[in-house]
């Protein structure tokens, strides 16, 4: 139970919906482990009688800095809104076009993307390595461009993205050359993977089927792409195997949800906050926790993405 007093500071996550998040409870058990007088909470923002859900999120910001609110975590569907309402945005955030953090400024708030470097951190965590590797993304939507961004900025050989509407995997596969200055990354079809050189690869799963799908489908059905696929890495965490990591295993692959990723994207989240470094025995506390919830809460209907929440 937290012991809320005078010197209690408040933290809370906006999004819109809110009800089914995990971060309260990562939060406050960091905070309880660490010993950190805080509570975090959801703050639903949506419209109103009189107001749009851009002007609620216009209010809502500029008033959570001037209430004290000591940070922020950012969901769908304001990650991108969020944008024009900060102080600044830091480098990696700006360039994915998203932000999930929100720490205080000078004036206002400085906007942070923890989804990328919390994959990171959950793929380092497990033993996965990106430097020099070969790596699809499958997806081309919020989660997808944190995940392909990532991909490139932590030194990846080559970042193939798939996805559905194929223009759009194009286009980010240019933006991600531009900005890093290398061309490391190509975008097509689902497809196009018949076109791929036969060697392992560690995939990314970030698009959302399997979330808003029947549990029995996979973006990519066919047994001949994960011939592939070394690793396959779901950003999706419930439920906790999607038949992708079910087809990646078949075929010989190590497969992982979004859990850690969850997990990452929050720990981050705190160590800015307050400027601290959650240890990894504390981080692993968390995880188990996460971990007992996150199977307790699975039903077909309750289905959750890492990407999508903050
Ligand atoms: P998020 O921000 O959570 O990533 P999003 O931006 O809506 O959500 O992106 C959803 C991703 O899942 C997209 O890559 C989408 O493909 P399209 O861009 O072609 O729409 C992908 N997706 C969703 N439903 C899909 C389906 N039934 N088959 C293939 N891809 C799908």
């Amino acid at each position: 139970m937290i012991d809320i007093n005078g010197s209690t500071k408040i933290f809370g996550l906006i999004g819109n919906p809110v009800e089914h998040t995990l971060s309260p409870l990562i939060h406050n058990q960091l905070a309880a482990l660490m010993g950190y007088n805080m509570a975090y909470v959801p703050f639903l923002v949506t419209d109103g009688k009189t107001m749009t859900a851009s002007a609620a999120l216009a209010a809502a910001i500029p008033g959570a800095f001037t209430l004290g609110i000591g940070g922020l975590n950012i969901t769908v569907p304001y990650k991108s809104a969020v944008l024009p309402l900060l102080e600044r945005v830091e480098a990696p955030a700006a360039a994915i076009g998203a932000v999930n953090t929100l720490v205080r400024g000078e004036n206002g708030y400085i906007g942070y993307n923890t989804d990328a470097e919390g994959l990171y951190r959950a793929m380092q965590d497990d033993g996965i390595n990106i430097n020099n590797e070969a790596v699809i993304v499958l997806g081309a939507g919020g989660a997808a461009r944190a995940a392909a961004f990532m991909a490139a900025f932590k030194g990846a050989a080559a970042v193939v993205i798939m996805n559905r509407a194929a223009a759009k995997a194009t286009a980010l596969a240019a933006e991600i050359n531009k900005v890093t200055a290398r061309e490391c990354a190509a975008g097509g079809a689902l497809a196009d993977f018949k076109a791929l050189p036969a060697r392992k690869h560690l995939v990314i799963q970030a698009t959302s089927v399997g979330l808003n799908e029947p549990a029995d489908r996979a973006v990519i059905a066919d047994p001949a792409f994960y011939q592939l696929v070394h690793t396959g890495y779901e950003l999706i965490y419930r439920p906790s195997e999607t038949m992708f990591m079910n087809l990646t295993r078949q075929a010989g692959g190590r497969a992982y949800n979004g859990l850690k990723m969850l997990l990452y994207q929050a720990v981050q989240a705190f160590e800015l906050w307050h400027q601290t470094a959650v240890p990894p025995a504390v981080a692993a506390q968390v995880y188990r926790e996460l971990q007992d919830i996150n199977i307790k809460a699975a039903s077909p209907v309750n289905r959750r993405y890492a990407g999508e929440e903050a």
